[in-house]
């Protein structure tokens, strides 16, 4: 529990990362707030100004990490000084929150790099989850991730590394407007780099499978965006840094039959034990 909690009147510095949750006022939970209320100092990396402004209402003290991106310069560098920002606050003994979109460690660089660094350190460090984008995918698009398996990759990854399909199951993919970027540079590429990713894809999906292109809500007053087309149809479409592209299974599961007669064999052996 010191792990979670460090006691109240501690002079050395702590750090908590915790999620916001995807959709403002409604997602974050009461360990998270705790955190954030508790905190000396909070730095927020939020999708929305106006998560900035709800969370100052729970804390004096809130500093923006968004300044830190900038016209061209890598994002590895923008998430390095994040860690570097946080740090410094948890060296010069304060108690600190880090407040990060969504969940604190799904496709998010700097929170756990930060608690990595605060132990290696020896300061006190957690990471305590949120609602994600993968969540509210799975209720809003009503996917149950146990069905037919799911497979999640950052975009560009299938196209920088072989990586194997399992096209009997689901396929998330996130950051696709920003695929190939090798840069980290860019906020998004375009459909000739979304057109690479399709070849790649439809080396397992038949072009004219459908596919989902789904945006959660973030404000209460939104609905989430689900947008269905044919997979050869994403390099045509406007994308925002907020889509996640969901492809359904493009095939039946094939019964493993060497594996259920070992299984079955098992079964007979056992009852006769
Ligand atoms: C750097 S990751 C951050 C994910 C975040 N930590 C989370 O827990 O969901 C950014 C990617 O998350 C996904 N994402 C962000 N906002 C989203 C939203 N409102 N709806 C659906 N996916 C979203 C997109 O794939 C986007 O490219």
């Amino acid at each position: 529990m010191t792990d979670h909690f460090p006691p109240q009147n501690a002079t050395r510095g702590s750090l908590a990362c915790v999620g916001l949750g995807m959709t403002l006022g409604s997602h974050l939970t009461p360990l998270a707030r705790s955190h954030i209320e508790r905190a000396d100092v909070v730095f927020a990396a939020l999708a929305h100004g106006a998560a900035e402004m709800w969370l100052q209402r729970m804390h004096p003290d809130v500093r923006s990490l968004q300044p830190y991106y900038g016209e061209g310069k890598s994002r590895q560098k923008t998430y390095r000084e994040w860690v570097d920002l946080m740090m410094a606050e948890v060296r010069a003994g304060k108690r600190v929150c880090g407040v990060f979109y969504g969940h604190p460690g799904i496709f998010a660089w700097s929170p756990r790099n930060a608690i990595e660094r605060a132990r290696a350190e020896g300061y006190a460090a957690h990471m305590e989850p949120g609602i994600s984008a993968e969540d509210c995918l799975y209720a809003d698009l009503g996917i149950d991730p146990g069905r037919f398996g799911c497979q999640h990759f950052e975009a560009s990854q299938l196209l920088f590394y072989e990586r194997r399909l399992e096209p009997t199951g689901y396929l998330v993919l996130w950051q696709v407007a920003l695929v190939g970027d090798w840069s980290l540079t860019r906020f998004e590429t375009g459909p000739a780099y979304r057109q690479v990713l399709v070849d790649v894809l439809s080396a397992d999906y038949p072009l004219d499978h459908e596919i989902i292109v789904y945006r959660a809500a973030t404000l209460p007053i939104e609905r989430p965006r689900v947008r269905r087309l044919r997979l050869g149809e994403l390099p045509d479409i406007t994308l925002t840094g907020e889509d996640t592209v969901v492809l359904p299974p493009a095939a039946p599961l094939k019964p493993n039959l060497a594996v259920r007669q070992r299984l079955q064999s098992l079964d007979k052996a056992s009852a006769f034990a």
